[in-house]
């Protein structure tokens, strides 16, 4: 099956922290495939900016190097000149005043429908940033401005940037990236929830016993350790990848697939959220940090010796209870749980549904598991649903629980593209659907700032568990003490 490519317009792209890991590990990438699959239009450009004193050249060149491994993948020697022509480079320290003239000279003059600045940066350069840009006057009507998470690292911190970023652009400018959002199964979520009529009349707490958000990573923390020591799994993960997964599992129907529609009902979930605070965290949250043990079959250290800080309380995993007080969800308990170095990489949300309420059916049948209906964001998309159904052959009614399993590789045959090429190209076609909006970002931290606080005042430090297992005992604990278990079904 062939995808459909829709070309873009021309744009210009600005990439700060145009020599950084992100940019070069994603968004170059994503933009090399695109260009690949004929979707960038000639005269489009894309202009690297970084402190790093390179000529041009010499850029594109690095950029080269970085993009060799997809050229692999899809039978080319080289990058294609008429994508390396698109780069463009600025030595640039944005956190400075000075120095932006070139960067004016290079896009004045040119007016392509869009012209995108992408803030591969840390957060706490975004608000200066957005002030220099509109300080320099680079910000047309048509300009737009893309942030990645995390904004922030409380409410008050968010506010703070989405006010300094606020003040130059408008809302309907502002792109706030939560990966999670491109990835194509959870897209598919949508598409399984409003394209079917099978699953909404049941999609509420009268036939949903329990839903389960798991993002696990083999990965340790990849020498991001001084990022990661400030930030943790909760902030790093829960407060945006997994609560964007819970709104859209969540959230009432919207009007329209259409942005505004899609948030509105997002920010209800964010806040029908019972709140987590010093009087119930202990009960519905788990937090671990990872100490030496083996990950994919080799010896890992443990995370403290990592980042070189003995004392770190950094948690590395978190596994909690949510519920979501809404007359659709009451009574049902969602359990999120993240973490790094656990035994695989596998993200799935699964949705239990209520046992059956009478068995028909003698013992020697076997136990009745409930019905799941399991979405793997990753690595191998798909849908599989479980229903019991009855062995083959003679010999009595003996029954087992086996998937209806829809892998998306073999149904459509097709590469699943990254979510930066997703995000990209709405991004540059105005579309806003797949990014946070202000308020979203705000709820999602006022709901995350209580359970901090929670932790902080108690005098507990997270759970160690050994690298390569799925985190503390306790995180196993928080399910089964409810007569549940996390799912273990592949
Ligand atoms: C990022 C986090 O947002 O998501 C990382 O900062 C994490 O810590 C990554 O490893 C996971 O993304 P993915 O797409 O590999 O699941």
């Amino acid at each position: 099956m062939v995808s459909r490519i829709v070309k873009v317009d021309p744009f210009d792209l600005v990439v700060f922290g145009g020599t950084g890991d992100l940019a070069r590990r994603k968004l170059y990438p994503a933009l090399l495939r695109r260009f690949l699959d004929g979707q960038l239009a000639e005269r489009t450009r894309i202009i690297g900016v970084s402190r790093q004193p390179l000529d041009i050249d010499a850029y594109r060149a690095r950029i080269a190097e970085t993009l060799l491994p997809i050229l692999h993948e899809s039978g080319k020697a080289e990058v294609p000149d008429p994508f390396l022509r698109m780069l463009d480079y600025v030595a640039l320290d944005a956190t400075v005043d000075s120095g932006w003239d070139r960067l004016q000279r290079m896009l004045d003059g040119t007016s392509p429908a869009v012209r995108a600045f992408y803030l591969a940066m840390a957060p706490d350069t975004f608000g200066q940033i957005a002030t220099r840009l509109g300080a320099q006057g680079l910000v047309t009507p048509t300009s737009r401005i893309i942030v990645e998470k995390p904004i922030g690292r409380d409410a008050a911190s968010a506010k703070a940037i989405n006010d300094a970023i606020g003040a130059v652009f408008a809302e309907h400018q502002i792109y706030r990236i939560d990966h999670y959002l491109g990835k194509e199964t959870v897209q598919n979520l949508m598409a399984l929830r409003f394209a079917n009529a099978l699953f909404e009349p049941l999609w509420n707490s009268s036939h949903v016993d329990h839903i389960e958000i798991t993002v696990a990573e083999s990965i340790g923390v990849e020498g991001r350790g001084a990022y990661y020591e400030h930030a943790g799994a909760l902030r790093d993960m829960v407060q945006n990848h997994l609560l964007q997964l819970l709104c859209l599992v969540a959230m009432e129907p919207p009007a329209a697939f259409e942005a505004d529609s899609v948030r509105d009902e997002k920010l209800k979930v964010l806040k029908s959220l019972a709140t987590i605070d010093a009087s119930n965290a202990a009960a519905l949250t788990v937090r671990g940090q990872y100490c030496a043990g083996a990950s994919m079959g080799e010896a890992v250290p443990g995370y403290a010796q990592e980042v070189g800080n003995k004392e770190s309380t950094t948690e590395t995993f978190v596994a909690l209870k949510a519920e979501i007080a809404s007359w659709r969800w009451a009574g049902t308990p969602f359990y999120l749980r993240t973490g790094k170095r656990l035994p695989r990489r596998i993200s799935e949300i699964v949705i239990a549904f209520r046992e059956i309420p009478h068995s028909i059916f003698a013992a020697e049948a076997g136990r009745i598991k409930r019905t799941r209906l399991v979405i793997t964001l990753q690595p191998d998309e798909g849908i599989k649903l479980w229903l019991m159904l009855k062995e083959p052959g003679a010999g009595g009614m003996r029954l087992r629980h086996v998937p209806l399993d829809m892998s998306f590789a073999e149904t459509f045959a097709i590469y699943t593209p990254d979510a930066y090429e997703r995000l990209l190209m709405d991004v540059i076609r105005g579309n806003a659907t797949l990014f946070m909006r202000r308020d979203e970002v705000e709820a999602a931290w006022h709901w995350i700032d209580p359970i901090h606080q929670a932790w902080s005042l108690s005098n507990d430090a997270p759970r160690p568990y050994i690298a390569g297992t799925w985190g503390p005992a306790a995180s196993i604990a928080l399910v089964e003490r409810d007569g549940r278990s996390w799912n273990e079904e592949t």
